[in-house]
This record gives C-alpha cells, structure tokens and sequence, in this order.
C-alpha cells in the first residue's frame, strides 16, 4: 500500500466537498489502486479570522477522516483542541510532511491569482505535487508554474480547473494522444449553461439568474460566469496545456450572456435552435479563441448539453470529431477531479 500525504488549502465548498469524498472514497482507492490517500494538513485563511490567530490543522497520520470534516461548530471547536498547530505556517506544514499532494482550493476575493500562485509555487519548490481547481494563478502564471514542475521533477494537475467532472483534459492528452486537434469547442461554464436552457423554457434572463442564484449555482455577483470569463479560463488553460503555448486571456474575444435579447432565445426555439455560449479555438494563419452566445441547430453534438451540464468536441486529424458530455457542475463533481488527478499521478497502470 503506498501512504499519499494531502495538505488541503481552501476549506469552503470544494474542500469541504473533498475531504468527504476521500471519506467515502478511502476503501475504495485502497483496494483499486493500493493508495492510501491520507489528508495530513488542512490551511483556511477563515480558520486563521476564526481563532484569531496565525496556525493550520496538523493531522497524525492515525486519524481517520470522519473525524475531521464537518463545518459544524462544535465539531470545529472539538478539531481546534486536538489538531490545531498555533503559528505553523502553510510552508512549515509543507517542510515538515512527507511530500505528497497539494490541493488547492482557495477562492481568493481579490481574484488576483497571487495567493494561490504562492501556495503552488511553494508547494512545488519543495517537491510536492499539485492537483488544483483554482483557475486564477494558472491563468496568469501557467508557463512559470510548468517550468518550475519540470525544474522539480513534480506534476502539476488541473483538471479541477478546466471544466472539473467534464474529462477535457485527460481526452485532449491522453486518449488523443497522436491525433492532432484542429478545432475545439466547448459549453464549460454550468451556470450560464443553465440560465439560457431555463430561457429556452420562456424564462427572462433576470428571472433564470435568480432562480441560479437561489439554487447556489450562481453567484451573487454572477459576472465571472455570464460574461464569459469562466469559459475564457477554461479555453486558455486547455490551449495553453494541450498546445504548449502562452496565450493569455487578451488572444481572446469574449462576450458573455447578460445581454442576450430575449427574442434572440424565443426565435431560436421556434426554429428547432438553441443559444449556447460556446468557448472555441480553431485555426486559420494562427490559433484563435473566442468566447460568445451562438445559435446551434439539432444536428450539433452540444445541441443536448442542458442545465448545469457541460460538453466539448475535438476535431482530429485521424479520430475525426470526438464529444464528451456530462460533467455537471457542483462542488463533489470538482472534488471527484481533485481526486481523479490524484490518482492518476501515482498509478503505474490502468487496467
Ligand atoms: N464550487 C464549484 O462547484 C467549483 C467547481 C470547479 C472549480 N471551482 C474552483 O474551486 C475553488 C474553490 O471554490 P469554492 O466554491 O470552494 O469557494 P469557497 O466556498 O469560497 O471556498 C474557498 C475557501 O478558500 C478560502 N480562502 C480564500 N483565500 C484564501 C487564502 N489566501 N488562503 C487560504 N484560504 C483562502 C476562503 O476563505 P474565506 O471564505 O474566509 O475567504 C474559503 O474558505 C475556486 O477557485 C473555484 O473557482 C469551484
């Protein structure tokens, strides 16, 4: 049995999503893979406001999961007592444990990428791997983050990042493998996914936002989904990973849904049609990416991707046109990426 050490940064709705799962998942990754994934250390910048004062949880190695998750106070405080380490630092922790695997799912408010950048890089410098759903510092620091992983003899895994429980990555590089993409599109963002496919149902726009919102699938400031931002992250990470580039976020053109007209949706539905915001790279002197609303009839291969679901499609030279679809978008499905990429760094075979 091979013993993985976790050290999980970002305890809200994927972590917390996460440390579940490795519960319901330990029997099972111990009998399949002979991996004994064991979360080690747990860093929350809201543990930190919380006790007021600098410190991570420490787990020995003989605690068992079930008695460590749980948002609930008591549960919290009980935690606190045994575990909590009073000014071990994020890179103490690192130094301290046998390195295994950093998950990072932190949502920084300032949505700069630079405090999960620090996480990452340390985390690298001192041999550990990564497995991360936070977009933000790959979409500013990609090329860096790689290089310094090369330099470390580690790897760094993001499906989490590029469309979570959607497989896009692992199609684009592994079962394509020998193939070249000419062409990729995609719906990669749930959250505007479900507001046009309520649309398409007759609702307005305000309307199917709110009801995302009640449902927690939109955010209060919904912005990062429906304007596009969202897919232009996930088509700059896969183009940059599967192409080897450094593309940044302005080699693309990006509209979003917010000011979709109403009528657009009501015609498209009269003529069999629907709107889908679609993310796509394609060729023509250079590779080019673009992000916007587009009509799409019965016979396209996202034509039944609906509500929170997601879809993409490779264009090949030897394959011809591949889809997948699925992959619906909430916390455990972005945590079964975490632990997918988890997995799939240390297996030696895949049967
Ligand atoms: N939710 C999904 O379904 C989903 C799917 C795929 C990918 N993702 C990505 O996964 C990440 C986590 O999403 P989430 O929904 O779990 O967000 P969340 O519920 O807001 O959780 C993020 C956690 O990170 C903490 N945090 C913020 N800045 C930190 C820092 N500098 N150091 C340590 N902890 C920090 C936050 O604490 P405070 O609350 O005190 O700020 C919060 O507890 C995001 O990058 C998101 O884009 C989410």
């Amino acid at each position: 049995m091979q013993e993985i050490n976790i050290i999980l940064v970002g305890y809200g709705n994927v972590g917390q999503a996460f440390v579940n799962l490795l519960n319901e998942k330990s029997p099972y990754c111990q009998k399949k893979y002979g991996l004994d994934i064991r979360l080690r250390a747990l860093f929350d910048i809201k543990f930190s406001s919380r006790f007021n004062e600098e410190g991570s949880f420490v787990f020995p190695k003989a605690v068992t999961i079930d008695e460590i998750l749980n948002e609930n106070a008591d549960a919290i405080e009980r935690v606190r007592s045994l575990y909590w380490q009073k000014e071990k630092t994020f890179l103490n922790v690192l130094q301290t444990i046998e390195p295994g695997v950093l998950v990072e799912c932190i949502l920084s408010k300032n949505r700069s990428g630079k405090s999960g950048f620090k996480y990452i890089q340390q985390a690298i410098i001192n041999k550990w791997n990564v497995v991360t759903a936070d977009k933000e510092p790959l979409v500013h620091s990609f090329s860096e983050l790689l290089a310094l992983t090369k330099k470390n003899c580690v790897q760094l895994k993001l499906s989490g990042a590029t469309a979570a429980a959607l497989p896009t990555l692992d199609v684009a590089l592994l079962s394509l493998a020998g193939t070249e993409i000419q062409y990729f599109e995609g719906i990669l963002n749930g959250t505007s996914n479900y507001i046009l496919s309520e649309m398409t149902k007759g609702m307005s726009y305000k309307s199917a936002l709110k009801k995302a919102q009640s449902k927690g699938i939109a955010e209060t400031n919904p912005s990062l989904d429906v304007d596009g931002w969202d897919t232009a992250y996930k088509i700059l990470l896969l183009a940059n990973t599967v192409f080897q580039e450094n593309f940044t976020l302005e080699d693309i053109d990006i509209q979003g849904i917010a000011d979709i007209d109403e009528k657009i949706i009501n015609k498209a539905v009269k003529q069999g049609e629907k709107i889908k915001l679609l993310g796509k790279l394609w060729r023509e002197d250079k590779i080019r990416m673009k992000v916007a609303p587009e009509l799409i009839g019965v016979s396209h291969p996202l034509y039944g991707v609906d509500g929170t679901n997601k879809g993409i499609t490779f264009s090949t030279d030897t394959m011809s046109d591949v889809t997948v679809t699925g992959g619906k978008s909430d916390p455990k499905g972005a945590a079964a990426a975490l632990l997918k990429d988890i997995i799939n760094i240390y297996r030696l075979d895949y049967s």
